[in-house]
């Protein structure tokens, strides 16, 4: 195991109707004026903003709404959120929705006290020491956001969707009310099962020894979030199915399964420019990158693929561990196709033609290589792309 220092200083409040708590959550940080960040209307539809808004005027907290942050949040946004906050002297932002509200928040927190270009944080220009503290209203589980490090950002000039780690990230409180989640469409909550397990993975698919605690804590956490998903996709209503898969997604993401070992994170940056070129929703883009990169880099490493076959997808060994193992990543496959979600390129638009422009954006562009596992080059990332086009969903 690996030496690690972890801080996680979010307080979470889980459970029914606890949105109610947000005025005196605020008032206990000491908010004097708060920005109200949300999506594209689900908050409004579901009567939630109104509850938020009514709460805050009950505890005689002044605000400010911004709404429209679009999946896959954008600069334009946080620009205007940075322009907003300073001119309306806010010192609270509270985002109400999902990852991508909640991103757009973090990004303005950071943009706010910072008299440069926010974008040089994600471009690794400036680092970031100080930041408006961000409340959540979580209404999907899914990103982690609610009580991870990163922000992701898309820089609309150039369609560049980048991630930025920073403990100043981290949100004061998350609020989290699985009822809230059981207005999402389907589809929806099966991008967001994707992207809880990808977290996972990434985090379990490592070379790092001696971690017999965290393989246990992502095994577990894979084992329930595939069992519930199969629970909410033909009962969307039920409650403990909804409730221990929010929580799932938080302790995907907030740092806990990869304390101490090697992370990878290939599969990530591979389908960030799916979601950048293409405005892929992130979790769709993960169901179709994370079985093309696992048949990619599972012949190096058969060990770790196998016991994921065996714990994971309950594959019975077979006398050959490479088929074994290729069962393993075919059963993650149908699962993902089972709840509906693509798992090739045609299935999301793009062209085997696009593989090009998709090379030619990626990250390690501007040097180094791709994830840990296996160190990916451009051509190993060409060839992923390629095996991504050629996934069939039988
Ligand atoms: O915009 P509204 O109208 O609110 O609709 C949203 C949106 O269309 C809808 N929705 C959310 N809650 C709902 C609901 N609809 C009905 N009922 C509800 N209760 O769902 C759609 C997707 O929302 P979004 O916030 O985009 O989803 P998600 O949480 O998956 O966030 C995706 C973004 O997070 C980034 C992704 O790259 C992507 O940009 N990520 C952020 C991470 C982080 N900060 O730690 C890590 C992740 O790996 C990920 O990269
Ligand atoms: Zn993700």
């Amino acid at each position: 195991m690996n030496n690690f220092s972890f801080c996680s200083p979010t307080e979470f409040v889980f459970g029914k109707n606890t949105e109610l708590q947000c005025g005196k959550l605020l008032k206990k940080r000491g908010a004097g004026k708060v920005l109200i960040h949300y999506g594209q209307g689900s908050v409004v539809r579901s009567g939630l903003l109104d509850r938020i808004t009514s709460c805050l005027q009950d505890h005689f907290i002044e605000y400010v709404m911004l709404g429209g942050v679009q999946p896959n949040p954008t600069d334009d946004m946080v620009y205007r959120g940075i322009d907003l906050c300073r001119e309306k002297h806010i010192d609270f932002i509270l985002a109400i929705g999902g990852g991508s509200v909640i991103d757009s928040a973090k990004a303005i927190a950071a943009g706010v006290p910072y008299m440069g270009d926010f974008w040089n944080f994600f471009e690794d220009k400036v680092t970031i020491n100080k930041a408006l503290p961000v409340g959540v209203v979580l209404t999907i589980p899914a990103a982690g956001s609610e009580g991870s490090v990163s922000s992701v950002i898309t820089k609309k000039d150039g369609k560049l969707k980048r991630s930025l780690w920073s403990q100043f990230f981290r949100p004061a409180f998350a609020i989290m009310n699985p009822a809230l989640t059981c207005t999402l469409p389907s589809f929806q909550t099966a991008c967001g099962i994707a992207d809880m397990m990808a977290h996972v993975m990434e985090r379990y698919f490592s070379r790092t020894s001696g971690v017999s605690l965290t393989d246990h804590l992502c095994e577990a956490l894979l084992q329930t979030i595939i069992q519930e998903a199969k629970v909410v996709m033909s009962d969307p209503e039920n409650y403990a199915a909804r409730a221990n898969l929010m929580w799932a997604g938080t302790l995907a993401h907030n740092g806990i399964c990869g304390l101490g070992r090697e992370e990878d994170w290939a599969t990530h940056k591979l389908e960030h420019e799916l979601s950048a070129l293409y405005d892929v929703a992130h979790g769709a883009g993960l169901a179709v990158m994370f079985p093309a990169w696992a048949r990619y880099v599972a012949g190096a490493h058969l060990d770790i693929f196998e016991k994921f076959a065996i714990k994971i997808w309950n594959i019975q060994p077979l006398g050959d561990k490479k088929a074994t193992v290729l069962q393993g990543i075919r059963a993650m496959k149908d699962f993902f196709v089972s709840i509906g979600l693509p798992v090739n390129f045609e299935q999301i638009g793009v062209r085997p033609d696009d593989i090009d422009e998709l090379i030619a954006h990626l990250e390690i562009n501007t040097g180094g290589s791709l994830g840990a596992l296996m160190k990916l080059n451009m051509a190993d990332a060409r060839r992923i792309y390629t095996l991504a086009t050629q996934q069939t969903i039988e």
